[in-house]
Formats: C-alpha cells, structure tokens, sequence
C-alpha cells in the first residue's frame, strides 16, 4: 500500500498518494479566513478540488454573479458604485478566462474561489461583498442548473437534426418491402420507411422529455444562500427573471440540495441512448455480410489490418457501445444522492463529471447516427427478395381464409400451417403454390386467394391507423414533419 509505513505499531505518517508528510507546508486558504492556521494536506486538496471539471461553469457561474450583483444594488444591499466596480471585474474574467489569460488555481479549489479570488485582485476589498447574502451552495446549485438547461437546448436541437434525417431518408424509401422481424425471425413484410419511422417516433418521445425537464427545472435556487435563506432583503424573483426562470424554487433547503434535474437529465439521456442503440445494433445486423440489407460507407467504417475483405461499423459499434457508459454515468450519481441528509454534502461535487461525460457522449453518438442515416445506402432489391421468404405472407393467408370463408382465425392458422408446409415440402414460396395443393387442405379456396400473397399485396392492406401501408407511412411522414420540424 503506498505511503502506509505497516510494521506493526507504526501509524500512517505520509499520504497514500505522494508520500509526502501529512504536515502541509502550504497557506491556509485566505478563503476560510483565520481559523485555518495551515493549509490543507497534499491529498486533501487533491480529493477536495473540483477546478480541474468545474471551470466548465465558468460563464454560468459569471452570469449568475452579475444577477446577484444587480439585484444586491436593487435591494440597497450594494451601492450603486460596488456594484458598478463587481460587474465590471466580473466581466473583465470573463474575457480572461476566454481569451486564454487566467490562471486557474487547485488551491482555490473551485470555480467559485477561482472567480471570486480574481475579483479581489482586480478591483480589491469591495470584491468581497458580492458574497453578500449568498453561499457556494446555492452558487454552485444555481450554475449547474443553468449548464443543464443549455445542454438540453442543444440535445433538442440535435434530437430534431436526427429526427430530419430520418424522415428524409423514410420518404425515400416509402414504399421499399423489407422483412419485419419478431425474435429476429421473418414475421411479416414491413417497409423501410415504415421502419425508420418507428425511430423519428422514440426520438419524438426523447424531445418530449427533455422539453418537459426544460420546463419542469426551471426555476432558481439562487438565494437559497447556505441552507436556510438570508437576513438580507434579496429579491429572489428579480434574480430568477433575469437569468431566465420562471420563479425561485420555493424551499431553500430544497433549493441547494436538489439534483433531480441532474438525475432526470441522464435518465433522458440514457433512455435516448438506447434507442439509438437499438438502432445502431440494427445498422450492425444489416450490414453484416450474411444479411447485406444496407452498406455503410467509407465516412463511417473501418478495414480490418488483418482480414482485407472487412468493413467493419465501427460508429455504430461505438453509438451502441457509448450507452453503457451514459447509463452508468446514471447509477453513479443516484448511488452518490442516495442518502444524502438535507441539505448540501460534499457528496454532491461527485455530480458534474457524470453529467458533463453524458452530454458530450449523448451529443457525440447523435452526431454520429445522425451521420449514418444519411449516409447508409440501403440494398433495397435484396431486403425485398427477402421479405418474401421465410413465408412472411402466412397471416395474409389466413387472415383472407377468415375473410372470405368466415373461418375462425384460430382453424383459419392451422390449415395456414399445413398450407405452408406443403409449399417447404416443394421449396416454393406461397403466391407460387398450386391452387390444387391449397385445395387439398382447405377444398373452399380459390384463385381469388393470390390477391393476397405476395409481399406488395401484404404490405399495401396494411392500413390501419400506424400500419405499413404505403398510404399509411406516407400519412405519417406528413405528420411527423408538420409535428417535429
Ligand atoms: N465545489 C463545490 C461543489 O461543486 C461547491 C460548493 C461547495 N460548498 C461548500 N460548502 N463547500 O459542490
């Protein structure tokens, strides 16, 4: 075990990491103020520091500090000076931090230290009353709320870029038969555009989500201050409308500990990652050799450095393979909120990197089937020749035996079964069996039943409000883009 002395008796007298004495020989944070004679140990500021994630927040945590600064003046708590000299060194950081000139510091530990500390060398003494009436906890509650609520603006944005592809891409392929599958098995014949439209509808499901997050995660905790509120007479509805909520969240307690939207963000997130999962594993399947319903192109493989004939989907491996990941980042933080007491515990440092992690994967793998779904080129000739085996028009079968010969469906399968059975045992497909070959199973057949054999006659009766009827996909493609885009 590094930095543990174990003979017997000895105590830990160096950190695990570094083996440094436990003593520190650094300043105390001039943060904390007197109290701390000596800083902290190596691997205590190490655990405790978040700057190296947190600086992501810099330009929320800057808006959200010149917030809190106007409604300070507002109130009368700053004068108008202060908080004319506090909103200009806060904008003044912003440039610095954006034009690559400001030194982040671990010993500050956070953003918040970061910018606040800046601040006081900037403009000195009067820095220090922009802390007036606020706390880290809400702080740092406030500037995650606002980095969650843009991130699923641009989910959504990238959600409906999908959802135009796809469409796209339904459209072209309205009327192409493929085989439907249950259990992997050929069922029935389905279109393509049937098809990719099941996909425009989950991702349809997903902007729902996020929009209803958007909606419900909109409030502020701004002014919550530590835990219990503040003795000064802060506006909390002057700070909400100017950062965009639609009111302060109403318990303060609630305001600094709350990370549902966190929680509810990567569920989304996850959700929408396995439908694209599915998806990708779909482009896997088809383009796999054996099935060769689709090519992928150059833009999205890759070659094997051993096997020269192989073009292997690495992208959608990696869409499919990215949704372990975004749904852990999921159980990591519902495992780090479980049994958090009210109100904020260091605990809840542990909730940016999962989110951040997802969102930039989430964002990645659209990107990436967005891409796809463009540039897939289906074998549209091979799906079709396909969708006729495996008598995929069996139930057509049956079904017109219920139909025309009022057969309950129940006996109206079992003469199907033996109707199929005899077109394997003459290695036909359906609409080519003998009229004479049904009849010895089922007398009352006639020429009539090879209206419905074939797999465009299966397809074209689909009619049904969502069925795979051409007319019916047509219809929904209109819709869809009337409703989505
Ligand atoms: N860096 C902290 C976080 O990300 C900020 C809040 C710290 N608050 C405190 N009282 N130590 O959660």
């Amino acid at each position: 075990m590094a930095g543990t002395i174990t003979k017997r008796g000895a105590k830990h007298k160096t950190t695990p990491k570094t083996g440094a004495p436990h003593t520190s020989k650094k300043e105390a944070n001039p943060m904390w103020g007197g109290q701390f004679a000596s800083g902290p140990a190596e691997i205590m500021a190490t655990i405790n520091a978040s700057i190296a994630f947190d600086k992501k927040l810099y330009a929320q945590d800057i808006g959200g500090s010149l917030a809190h600064c106007a409604m300070l003046a507002h109130c009368g708590i700053l004068t108008r000076k202060e908080a004319a000299a506090i909103t200009q060194g806060l904008k003044k950081i912003k440039q610095e931090i954006e034009s690559g000139h400001f030194t982040f510091k671990e010993s500050l530990e956070d953003i918040h230290m970061n910018i606040e500390s800046r601040l006081a060398e900037l403009i000195g003494d009067v820095a220090g009353k922009l802390h007036t009436a606020r706390s880290r906890n809400d702080q740092v509650a406030l500037d995650f709320r606002l980095f969650v609520r843009d991130a699923l603006e641009k989910i959504d944005v990238q959600l409906q870029a999908l959802q135009a592809s796809l469409l796209a891409r339904a459209e072209q392929y309205a009327v192409s038969i493929m085989p439907g599958f249950t259990h992997l098995q050929t069922a029935q014949p389905v279109t393509l555009g049937h098809h990719l439209m099941a996909y425009v509808e989950m991702f349809g499901r997903d902007r729902a989500r996020v929009q209803s997050l958007r909606e419900r995660m909109n409030e502020s905790p701004l002014g919550s201050a530590a835990l219990a509120g503040t003795s000064f007479p802060i506006d909390r509805v002057m700070t909400a409308k100017l950062l965009g909520f639609a009111h302060p969240m109403a318990n303060s307690l609630d305001g600094v500990s709350d990370r549902d939207f966190a929680l509810e963000f990567l569920s989304i997130a996850s959700i929408s990652a396995v439908h694209l999962s599915r998806l990708a594993e779909e482009f896997i399947i088809w383009s796999s050799a054996p099935f060769n319903f689709i090519t992928l192109s150059d833009l999205y493989t890759s070659g094997s450095s051993i096997m020269p004939q192989k073009r292997n989907p690495d992208a959608a491996e990696l869409v499919r393979g990215k949704t372990g990941r975004i749904n852990g980042s999921l159980m990591a933080l519902l495992m780090t909120m479980k049994g958090l007491p009210l109100a904020y515990n260091k605990d809840m440092q542990e909730d940016k990197e999962p989110v951040f992690d997802a969102f930039a994967q989430w964002q990645m793998v659209l990107s990436a089937m967005t891409g796809m779904i463009q540039d897939f080129t289906p074998n549209v000739k091979r799906m079709h020749a396909l969708a006729a085996e495996g008598y995929s028009t069996a139930t057509d079968l049956a079904d017109w035996l219920v139909r025309t010969l009022k057969m309950p469906f129940r006996n109206a399968h079992h003469a199907t079964a033996k109707i199929v059975k005899k077109a394997a045992d003459k290695k036909c497909l359906l609409p080519d069996l003998a009229l004479a070959d049904m009849q010895s199973v089922e007398p009352r057949i006639t020429k009539a039943v090879y209206g419905v054999l074939t797999v465009e006659q299966s397809v074209a009766s689909r009619t049904s409000f969502g069925g795979t009827a051409p007319v019916r996909v047509k219809e929904a493609i209109k819709a869809a883009k009337a409703k989505y885009l």
